[in-house]
């Protein structure tokens, strides 16, 4: 009676420690302020930084960038070391990111009233954007505001109560369908099948597993990839997944069945999605993909609407073939878009702008 007494007594202490641990580490992560990148113009440093809060696939961050202040330009490049090598081989989604990057980049020019031209070469995949102070732009604090806020949600998103599709109207390139439209039907069965076939793929797994941020201190370590807090987790579910969850466990059958499921729910919940059309894939309609992306995102944004990109159907092959044959068009991207009861806010988890900056004259 006694040795169970003490063995209920250890097995309690043990678990008030896990849970102890647990909410310990399910506080919110702490992310380093903006750094003062070029100290003599504050504008650029904090353009610079609101640039960086740009989508990217996984999180990647995967671009390369050079100031030329002295004649205005900045040139953006992707860092091959940061291309998903496993699930975009052909950098479709890194090029997407590159677009999303320069348009995130623009849009926080104008917001301290600066006109941009971009240029894109399609050869060497550069992107150049020319600055200049407009004197008939006034600064924008609402859009530097979206800038911030602009997140992408996994909630479950619920229908919105006006027609999204005459909202989009001056949006071309893109196509919004409603939950329960033949279009929407046909996306959400060619994305079942593609996140099962991904999610069967072990080394798709493991790249997915080595962007993933365990704990607190290699998320602030690295300041890329998904870590709990961007994973949409908080106080004991984040706690536990960060006491818990290893590569090894992430890669595991039981994970990816649990991640299927999740993706199921995400898919069912929504507004609708909304995909992006694009005649012929070259690298420019890719880039501008991009562009799109972030200028839809910014809008809808403001208007308190969530989005979520949903990439892996157009990540396997036989089914971005599928909605090609079925939609009558070749898909670029594809998202989901609702309502929640209050928006959120990005967790602003970024690289130091310093660490892929480089300053020229
Ligand atoms: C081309 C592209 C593809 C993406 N695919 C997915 C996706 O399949 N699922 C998802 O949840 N987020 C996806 N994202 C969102 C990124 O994970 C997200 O932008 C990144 O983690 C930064 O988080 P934030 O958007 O909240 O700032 C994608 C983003 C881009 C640009």
């Amino acid at each position: 009676m006694k040795t169970l007494g003490m063995f209920l007594l250890v097995i309690g202490v043990l678990v008030s420690l896990f849970f102890i641990t647990a909410l310990i580490k399910g506080r919110p992560l702490q992310v380093p302020g903006p750094n003062n990148l070029i100290a003599s113009d504050a504008t650029l440093s904090r353009i610079l930084y609101l640039a960086s809060l740009s989508p990217s696939s996984h999180n990647t961050q995967l671009w390369k960038v050079k100031v030329h202040h002295l004649s205005n330009k900045v040139e953006v490049a992707i860092d091959a070391d940061r291309v998903l090598k496993v699930s975009d081989k052909n950098k479709h989604e890194a090029l997407i990111s590159l677009g999303a990057y320069v348009q995130t980049m623009v849009s926080a020019f104008k917001a301290y009233g600066y006109s941009t031209q971009v240029y894109f070469d399609e050869n060497t995949q550069l992107a150049l954007v020319s600055y200049y102070k407009d004197p008939a732009l006034s600064n924008d604090m609402d859009l530097e505001h979206a800038i911030l806020k602009r997140h992408t949600d996994k909630r479950k998103l619920a229908p919105v109560s006006f027609d999204l599709k005459d909202l989009l109207n001056n949006f071309s390139d893109i196509e919004f369908c409603k939950k329960g439209s033949d279009s929407y039907k046909i996306i959400y069965d060619n994305s079942m099948l593609a996140v099962h076939q991904l999610s069967s793929d072990d080394n798709y797994n493991k790249e997915l597993a080595s962007w993933m941020r365990f704990s607190d201190k290699e998320a602030k370590a690295k300041l890329d990839g998904l870590c709990a807090d961007t994973l949409g987790m908080e106080g004991i579910t984040k706690g536990i997944f960060n006491t818990l969850m290893t590569e090894g466990i992430a890669t595991s059958s039981v994970f990816t069945r649990q991640s299927e499921k999740l993706y199921q729910d995400q898919l069912e919940h929504c507004a609708g999605f909304i995909y992006f059309k694009n005649e012929i894939e070259s690298k420019s309609a890719l880039f501008e993909t991009g562009r799109t992306l972030v200028k839809l995102w910014l809008f809808l944004t403001e208007k308190e609407i969530s989005v979520q990109p949903i990439s892996a159907v157009i990540e396997v092959p036989a089914c971005k073939i599928e909605l090609k044959e079925k939609l009558g068009t070749n898909v670029s991207l594809v998202i989901r878009v609702g309502k929640t009861d209050n928006y959120g806010s990005n967790k602003l988890y970024r690289r130091n702008v310093a660490d892929y900056v480089q300053l020229e004259d």
